[in-house]
């Protein structure tokens, strides 16, 4: 695992960009894994202005978004799908289809979660997957206390996810989703490479386990610890409570 420290989020942004024009670069056709929140949005941002330049072309990307919330209807400003349909498949020329999520309005919650993983099995799984991590050391909706090797499945969304995600729901705890599906942690760690962003304080506490604790179920993101080619971008806020100079 690489860890870097970087002074702003902009320069995350710009580092993480890096690593998805290379891959395009050498693989036009790639897939590539996006995550939603606000850690990747300045990312999102950057690959839009490369784009614009015509740096980079996503026409023959196909995307996979990491999770999904249960119980938000179609069109839903904070849906995954609506979410990712704004910050990027429209911003850049990404045919319209060829981001796909697990389809959880569906009646059988279960088959989706088979289905999906099915999809993403089909394509060869992520050549990058982008992430984020929670404050209680979740990546993609993996909540602590699960397999480390799981696939796609239904997770319920710890009290402190749901107070997090609260700011996109007018500050509404209540209104935040108590039931999600997402890619499994072992879904994640089939992809070729992983690139995690973190910034901000509030992710300090999570960010120490997964560089210097113990791989541990309590801490999901630890997991990672185990891949051969995962990247780590943090600033001097999430890196806080780090206790090697890195
Ligand atoms: C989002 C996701 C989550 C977020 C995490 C951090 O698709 O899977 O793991 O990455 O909750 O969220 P933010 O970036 O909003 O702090």
């Amino acid at each position: 695992m690489e860890l870097i420290v970087l002074d702003t989020a902009e320069a995350i942004a710009s580092r993480a960009a890096d690593a998805i024009e290379a891959l395009l670069a050498s693989k036009p056709n790639a897939i590539l894994g996006t995550a939603t929140g606000s850690s990747p949005l300045p990312l999102y941002d950057e690959l839009t202005r490369r784009y614009e330049a015509g740096r980079i072309s996503f026409a023959q990307v196909e995307g996979f978004m990491l999770d999904e919330y249960v119980g938000l209807p179609e069109g839903h400003p904070e849906r995954y799908a609506t979410f990712m349909e704004r910050n990027l498949r429209s911003r850049v020329d990404m045919r319209p289809g060829s981001l796909h999520g697990p389809d959880a309005l569906s009646e059988d919650l279960q088959a989706a979660c088979d289905a999906y993983e099915a999809a993403m099995a089909a394509a060869g799984y992520c050549d990058l997957q982008i992430l984020g991590i929670g404050a209680d050391g979740h990546i993609g909706f993996n909540e602590p206390g699960g397999p480390l090797d799981s696939t796609t499945h239904i997770d319920e969304l710890t009290e402190q996810t749901r107070r997090d995600n609260a700011r996109f729901f007018d500050g509404d705890i209540d209104a935040v989703p108590t039931r999600c599906i997402t890619q499994g942690l072992g879904t994640i760690m089939k992809a070729r490479k992983l690139v995690l962003i973190a910034t901000g304080e509030n992710k300090a506490e999570a960010v120490a386990h997964l560089v210097e604790g113990e791989i541990d179920p309590r801490w999901p993101a630890t997991v990672m610890q185990n891949h051969p080619d995962a990247l780590v971008l943090v600033d001097p806020a999430a890196a806080s409570l780090l206790r090697q100079r890195h």
